[in-house]
C-alpha cells in the first residue's frame, strides 16, 4: 500500500520543504495537482513549479494534469522530470495516442476517470497505462467528501486490469474511514492532501502510518 501525499493542502509558500517533509515522514511518492482554470475551475501551478520541486522529491514525482487539451504540454511536463504523468480521459479525444506519447517521453503513463466516467472508458488502452487514478472526489479541490459511488468502479477496475503490472490509485477525500474501503475495493495507492496536511506539522508522520494501516487493515 502506497502513500502519496496531494501537495495541494500545503502552503504554497514552500512547496519544496512540504516535499521534504513528507519523505523524512515515511511517504512513497508525491502528488502534484495541475490545474488550468480551464478542464477545473481552479488554477494552482504549471511544468516551472514542478521543475523547481524536482530536487527536492527523491521518491516518485507523479504529475495529475487536471488540464485540457493535455496533449501540447506533455512534452514540457515530461521535461520538469516527473516520473509519472496522468491525464484525464475527459480532457481530450486521444487517449491512446496521449498516454503512448507520454510513455515515449521516458514517463509511467496514467490515466485518471473523473466520477462521472464509466470503467469501460479506459478498456482499450490497458497496455498503454502504468496506472488508473479513480477520482472519488470531482476534480478540481482539496477537501471534499469521498464518494462512495465509486468503490464498486475501483473493483470493476481491479478486474479488468487482470494481472498487468497497473496501480489503481484513488484520489480525493482519503482518511482514516476512507482508507480502508479503497484499499478493500482494490486500490493499492492512496492520495491523500487534506488528512496529511491539516493539523500539527509534529504529527505528519503518525499521520501517513495512520492512513497506511487504516488501508492494511481495511485490505484484508
Ligand atoms: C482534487 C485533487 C486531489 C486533492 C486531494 O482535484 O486531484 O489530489 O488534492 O485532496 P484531499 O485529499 O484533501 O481530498
Ligand atoms: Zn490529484
Amino acid at each position: 500500500m502506497l502513500i502519496e501525499p496531494s501537495i495541494l493542502s500545503a502552503d504554497f509558500a514552500s512547496l519544496g520543504e512540504a516535499c521534504r517533509l513528507v519523505e523524512d515522514n515515511g511517504c512513497d511518492r508525491i502528488h502534484l495537482d495541475v490545474m488550468d482554470g480551464h478542464f477545473v475551475p481552479a488554477i494552482t501551478f504549471g511544468s516551472a513549479t514542478c521543475a523547481a520541486l524536482r530536487p527536492y522529491i527523491r521518491t516518485v514525482m507523479d504529475v495529475h494534469l487536471m488540464i485540457a487539451p493535455a496533449d501540447g504540454h506533455l512534452t514540457t511536463f515530461a521535461e520538469t522530470g516527473a516520473d509519472i504523468i496522468t491525464i484525464h480521459v475527459e480532457a481530450g479525444p486521444h487517449l491512446h495516442l496521449s498516454l503512448q506519447t507520454i510513455r515515449q517521453l521516458g514517463c509511467k503513463a496514467g490515466v485518471a476517470l473523473n466520477p462521472g466516467t464509466p470503467a469501460s472508458s479506459i478498456k482499450c488502452v490497458l497496455d498503454e497505462i502504468d496506472l488508473v487514478c479513480v477520482m472519488t472526489v470531482n476534480p478540481g479541490a482539496g477537501g471534499q467528501k469521498f464518494l462512495d459511488c465509486q468503490l464498486p468502479k475501483i473493483a470493476e477496475i481491479r478486474s479488468m486490469i487482470g494481472d498487468r503490472p497497473i496501480d489503481i490509485q484513488v484520489d480525493g477525500g482519503i482518511s482514516l474511514l476512507t482508507a480502508g474501503p479503497a484499499a478493500k475495493a482494490g486500490a493499492n495507492v492512496l492520495v491523500a492532501g487534506s488528512s496529511v496536511f491539516n493539523g500539527d506539522k509534529d504529527q505528519i508522520g503518525e499521520r501517513i502510518q495512520a492512513l497506511r494501516d487504516a488501508a492494511t487493515i481495511g485490505a484484508t
